[in-house]
């Protein structure tokens, strides 16, 4: 898309500004609305295939600004490495995100470093390699993207994800026009309030990590886009992206399987967010899926 621009925000620089403010454009050369799409958890290669397919035509067709995609399975249904990286990046996606597969991948903790546009999770520990946030840019609007990691039912060591995002909004603020922020987590109980929580002060939280769209999708009353899961890009003849029979196998017995990457019914999951360039307020927010 001609003037799209990726601002990386300094090494370090809490609060660094993607441009300095003699250098911010004006609101009123901004157009008036803007279009989000944001992709849930990318599955092994049926989920990066389905991208590659279907997303470059519905970006043009729907005429959408950024487009943010969870790759947290990416890499055969666990964790993500550099070459799959850049190519889901070349396909039309602006910005990934990961989740509690992390680091899934062997040799990708070298790599994530010198990765332009890809972030992880904000509130592991400070120590981990990687941006805690990316600041996307369209059209003269400057979007900044994180993920938390939710703490019920998830095994990854990280800080309060409700404190985490005080933080980082608080630092992203000077720094960009609007705010999305990734809830990756299980309980549906946390993403809501963390939702709640947020309301009025980003542009949208989005779940993803669960792999199941939700239908709640929902403008919250201070202005704030919100749904539970986005659901995955993947293949639906699965249990959460996986072949059926030797998960269901395993909660028969008990016993230690395979689980590979299922192939039928792939579909592209996402959440579409339309934002109101004035107030970088959420004017609208609907789920949509794309079938291969
Ligand atoms: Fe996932
Ligand atoms: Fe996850």
């Amino acid at each position: 898309m001609d003037g799209d621009s990726f601002a990386r925000p300094p090494p370090g620089a809490a609060g660094g500004a993607a441009k300095k403010a003699g250098e911010m454009r004006s609101r009123t050369h901004v157009a008036a609305m803007l279009k989000l799409l944001f992709i849930g958890d990318i599955v092994g290669r049926p989920g990066r295939e389905v991208v590659a397919e279907r997303l470059p035509k519905l970006r043009a067709e729907r005429s959408i600004d950024f487009v943010i995609a969870n790759a947290e399975n990416a890499a055969a249904g666990a964790g993500i490495t550099g070459a799959l990286a850049k190519s889901i990046l070349e396909n039309g996606v602006d910005a990934i995100t990961l989740g509690d597969h992390v680091w899934d991948q062997r040799g990708w903790e070298n790599e994530i470093g010198q990765m332009e546009r890809v972030c992880r999770p904000a509130n592991l520990p400070k120590s981990n390699p990687g941006w805690d946030h990316l600041v996307i840019e369209a059209r003269g609007f400057r979007l900044a993207v994180f993920t938390v990691l939710g703490r019920s039912f998830m095994n990854l060591k990280a800080d309060c994800p409700f404190l985490a995002a005080d933080r980082m909004i608080e630092q992203l603020r000077p720094q960009a026009d609007a705010i999305i922020v990734e809830m990756h987590g299980e309980a549906t109980s946390e993403k809501q309030a963390l939702g709640w929580h947020l309301d009025g002060r980003v542009t949208a939280v989005v779940g993803t990590h669960t792999h199941v769209p939700t239908a709640d999708a929902c403008i919250l009353p201070k202005g704030t886009a919100f749904i539970c899961d986005v659901g995955m890009t993947g293949p639906y003849a699965s249990v959460l992206g996986r072949e059926v029979k030797p998960v269901v196998a395993r909660f028969l017995d008990g016993m230690p399987r395979r689980f590979e990457v299922a192939t039928e019914d792939v579909r592209l999951s996402g959440a579409l967010v339309e934002i109101g360039a004035s107030m970088a307020r959420a004017e609208k927010i609907e789920l949509l899926t794309v079938r291969r």
